[in-house]
This record gives C-alpha cells, structure tokens and sequence, in this order.
C-alpha cells in the first residue's frame, strides 16, 4: 500500500520500477512524464502552467487521489506483496516515571539516520529501545506509541520470527542453547534462507573475530564463548545475516570489543539505528541524541558541525585509552610513553 506521505518522497522514476504498471496510468491520463524521471509526481503535476490547467481540464488534486487509489487498487489486484520496506519510525509522547507528559509530541526517525540515546543509569534508555522492539502502542510502563511509515504497525512484526522488523543487541546476551558456533550461524542461515551458506558464515566468524580479542573457531560451543566474544558474534550475525530494517544496540561498548567497528559493521545506508550509550564518541557518531530522564525523552539534539569537530578531539583521546588498555592486556606497565 502507497499513501499521499510515501507518493510525496518517490521520483517518478522510483515510481516506475517499483510499480512497473503505473506507466498505464499515465498514458491513460496523457501524462507525459518522460522528462520529469527525477521529479516526484507532485513535483510533476506542478510544473503545468494556469493556461494548462485551464486548456487541459486538469485536476491536480484529483490526479494525486486517482494515483495513489490506482496503485493499491493495481497491488491488490495483482496480489503482490510489496517487500517491507521501512522509511520511517514514529515515537509518539507517553509519560516519564513521575507520570508527567513527555513534552514533544511525536519524533519522526527517517532510513539511513543513527540516533543515539543518552541519559543517566536506570533513567530508561533500554526502556525505550525496547518500546520500540515491542512496538507499543500505550501497552508498556511509558505509556508511548509506535508507528511505521507513519502508520500502526501490523501486528505480525510483533510475533513473526523470521522476517523480523527489529534486531535487537541487548545488554545482556545469555545463550541456553549446546551448539557450535557453526551449528549457531547455519541455524539462523537457514532460517533466513540464504543461499551461500558455508561463504556466509565464514564471513560473519572472520567479521567477529575482527572485532573481538581472542579468536574463536566455527567448532567453539557458543557457551563457552567470552562476553566479548558471544557480543562480536552476535553484532556480525546481526549485520551480516539481518533483513531487519530497524536495528536497536543497547549498549556495544561494555563488551570489551572494538565499539567504532561494530557500529560501521552494523549501520547500513538502509537502516534505521538507534543505540543506547554512554560513550561520547559513539554519541557524537550519530546524526542526533535522545536524552532521557526520568523515563521521559527530555530533549532531541542534533549533532552539530562543532561537535563533529570534537569527535575528532575524542577520538584521539580514544587511540590513548585503547593503547593503554592493550598494553593493560598484555601485562605491560602503563608508562607515559603511549602518547
Ligand atoms: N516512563 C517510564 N515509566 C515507568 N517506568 C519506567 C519508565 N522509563 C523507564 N522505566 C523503568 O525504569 C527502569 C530503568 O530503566 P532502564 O533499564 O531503561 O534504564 P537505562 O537507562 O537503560 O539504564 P542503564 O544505563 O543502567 O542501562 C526499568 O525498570 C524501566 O522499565
Ligand atoms: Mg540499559
């Protein structure tokens, strides 16, 4: 299904090879979009002059209705399921531990953005990633609603296993299961039927193993894997493995792993990320911060050219401390001499 928001954001080139019949609907209007392929259609209907419009009998307003209706008439008719993209994310206000309004409304989470969420211990980060894996709907302590692509969800997000809408790191990755870590990746390969199998896993145990400190083999059993390690092996399955539009991290940066790895392997151009923190330069990584007090969203801020200036202080300051903690590993003594 198509609506006005949706139709308002696609070219019509876009429109075109995802709804390959609407080139019906134009010849059966005498549109003739052919020069306009990076426009939108609104963007379209608007180049036509006041004499157009007049000559022509053309109904602007009209046409918009006519081609949203003409789509999803054409997608039921056809019976196609369109694939479940997700273009955006929607946090609607709920209260905050007092049972005081959270004051903002809504916040719209657009694909592609990374959002980091910030805040005191126990102030409700995890709370709020996990609103939104349960996609509530004032069923949880916040009292906050979800919406996806502006809409209640479907509730088959809520229970499917395989094509899951979120991926969720938590904070505390408990595995029950007696299995390889071979035997562990082939059983989520096959759930998500790829078709390179072996190649894939071979991919995400060099993946983690790039992330963690002391490598592992496809024959360890996932329980005897180190916290850091079962973390390295969960973020490259997450990231190789996942068709989860939306991906939520609670907190990478406690496992001892390399943080700054993790999130490139895991942020996509296609996803929307969220990841509670309460590192600096994971915060200023991300296009905006969520600050979280008293279990209320209490601001939204956007990282800012000076504070992308500072990421680069911070990171330096990051080489330093990971230098020490290698030669900390290593048994050295902590001299001067790392700078
Ligand atoms: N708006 C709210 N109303 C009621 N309870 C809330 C609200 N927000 C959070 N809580 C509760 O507060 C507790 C602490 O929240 P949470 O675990 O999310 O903290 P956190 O910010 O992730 O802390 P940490 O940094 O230690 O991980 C949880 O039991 C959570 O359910
Ligand atoms: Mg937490």
């Amino acid at each position: 299904m198509i609506n006005r928001q949706q139709l308002e954001k696609l070219t019509i080139n876009e429109l075109e090879s995802k709804y390959p019949f609407i080139i019906t609907f134009f010849t059966d209007n005498k549109l003739d979009v052919e020069d306009y392929s990076d426009d939108t259609f609104i963007e379209y209907l608007e180049h036509f002059t006041e004499e157009d419009i007049e000559e022509w009998a053309i109904d602007t307003s009209k046409l918009i209705e006519d081609i949203i209706i003409y789509i999803n008439r054409m997608l039921e008719f056809l019976g196609i399921k369109e694939d479940k993209s997700v273009d955006s994310l929607t946090i609607i206000a709920g209260h905050d531990k007092s049972g005081n309004d959270e004051g903002f409304g809504e916040i719209t989470i657009n694909k592609s953005e990374i959002i980091s969420i910030v805040g005191p211990t126990g102030s409700g980060k995890s709370r709020l990633l996990a609103d939104i894996e349960w996609t509530a709907m004032k069923d949880t302590p916040t009292g906050r609603s979800i919406l996806i692509n502006g809409e209640e969800p479907d509730k088959k997000w809520r229970f499917s296993s395989g094509n899951k809408l979120v991926a969720q790191l938590s904070q505390n990755m408990n595995f029950v299961m007696d299995l390889t870590a071979n035997e562990f990746l082939e059983l989520h390969a096959k759930s998500r039927m790829v078709e390179n199998e072996e190649e894939v896993i071979k991919k995400i145990i060099e993946a983690a193993n790039n992330l963690a400190g002391e490598k592992f083999e496809l024959d360890t059993p996932i329980t005897s894997l180190s916290g850091g390690q079962s973390r390295a092996l969960m973020i490259a399955d997450t990231a190789i493995l996942s068709t989860s539009p939306i991906v939520l991290i609670d907190e990478i940066e406690n496992a001892g792993i390399d943080r700054k790895k993790a999130l490139n392997l895991l942020v996509s151009k296609e996803k929307i990320v969220l990841m509670a923190t309460h590192d600096p330069s994971l915060a200023l990584m991300a296009d905006k911060r969520i600050v979280i007090k008293n279990g209320g969203i209490h601001k939204v801020i956007k990282t800012g050219k000076e504070e992308k200036e500072m990421l680069l202080e911070l990171e330096k300051m990051d080489k330093v401390i990971k230098a020490m903690r290698t030669s900390l590993r290593k048994g050295e003594l902590i001299t001067n001499s790392v700078n």
